[in-house]
């Protein structure tokens, strides 16, 4: 593979995010490329990075903003031997690797908002959206794992409809970082994280999730395919699900788009 600017950081080792690293100028999204690639076979580990997207998607149908030069934007493809109900736990370890990662540039201001946005200052920084690949007998083959990073983004380049709840590490500290080591720290963490769901479970990342979570204690409406519940946020159980303390008792959300009182969502 011809080098690039994320050469220094691939692993070359099997079984390690990061194995080999497909980088691109410009993509459509970075999860069409790594959807092609693990068609094609590629093996766990592997990592797809552009300098800008096209066509950079969100969760729930929505875009991600996605210029050149200044962020993150990473799909790594996974061949978890997981069952598929444990996908989306994957984007709550993803969720503690990135905020683990941006610790290292952004001391003291970062935060995790359930189930998969990572914050600095409450503005969002980051988000990771997992998507399963399945295979003829609908079993899990692989989950390409996208994760964008806002960290060079500068506050006039950010666009008006998410200027307000949208932030970067140069927004909130003011300095710029390292790109490809802020794209090494998030695959070793990632690794670490990894291991420990697939070998312990994710009551093993449970603890460090807890630790990041933006919206304990808090009250927060949930809305979710039409339906809308409000209560103060608990924390997470041992599944992932977000615990929601309402008048009608604790509920277990799986899904749904959550806002905080008083806040941008
Ligand atoms: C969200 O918060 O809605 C998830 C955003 C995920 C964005 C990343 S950027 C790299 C990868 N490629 C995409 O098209 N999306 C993900």
């Amino acid at each position: 593979m011809p080098k690039h600017p994320y050469s220094e950081i691939e692993s070359h080792q099997p079984g390690l995010i990061g194995y080999q690293i497909h980088y691109f100028e410009e993509v459509e999204s970075t999860q069409n490329i790594a959807r092609n690639l693990a068609a094609e076979g590629a093996p766990h580990g592997t990592a797809v990075i552009a300098e800008t997207q096209s066509a950079g998607r969100g969760r729930m149908g929505r875009g991600w903003h996605s210029p050149p030069g200044v962020n993150l934007y990473t799909t790594i493809i996974l061949r978890p031997r997981l069952a598929m109900a444990e996908v989306p736990r994957l984007s709550l370890v993803a969720g503690v690797a990135a905020a683990e990662a941006l610790e290292e540039v952004a001391p003291g201001i970062v935060a995790l908002k359930w189930p998969n946005d990572v914050w600095l200052n409450g503005r969002k920084a980051g988000g990771i959206i997992a998507e399963a690949v399945t295979d003829r007998a609908q079993r899990l083959d692989s989950v390409l794992l996208g994760i964008g990073l806002n960290l060079n983004l500068a506050e006039d380049d950010v666009p008006g409809e998410i200027r307000e709840r949208a932030i970067s590490v140069l927004i909130a500290t003011g300095h710029r970082c390292d790109r490809v080591a802020v794209a090494n720290s998030l695959f070793t963490r990632l690794n670490i994280r990894y291991d420990e769901i697939v070998t312990r479970g994710f009551a093993a990342v449970r603890p460090a999730w807890e630790r990041y979570s933006g919206l304990t204690g808090k009250r927060v409406t949930v809305v979710d395919a039409g339906t809308r519940e409000e209560g103060m946020v608990k924390g997470i159980d041992t599944d992932g699900a977000l615990l929601l303390e309402t008048s009608s008792g604790i509920r277990r959300i799986i899904a749904g788009d959550v806002t905080l009182e008083g806040a941008y969502s």
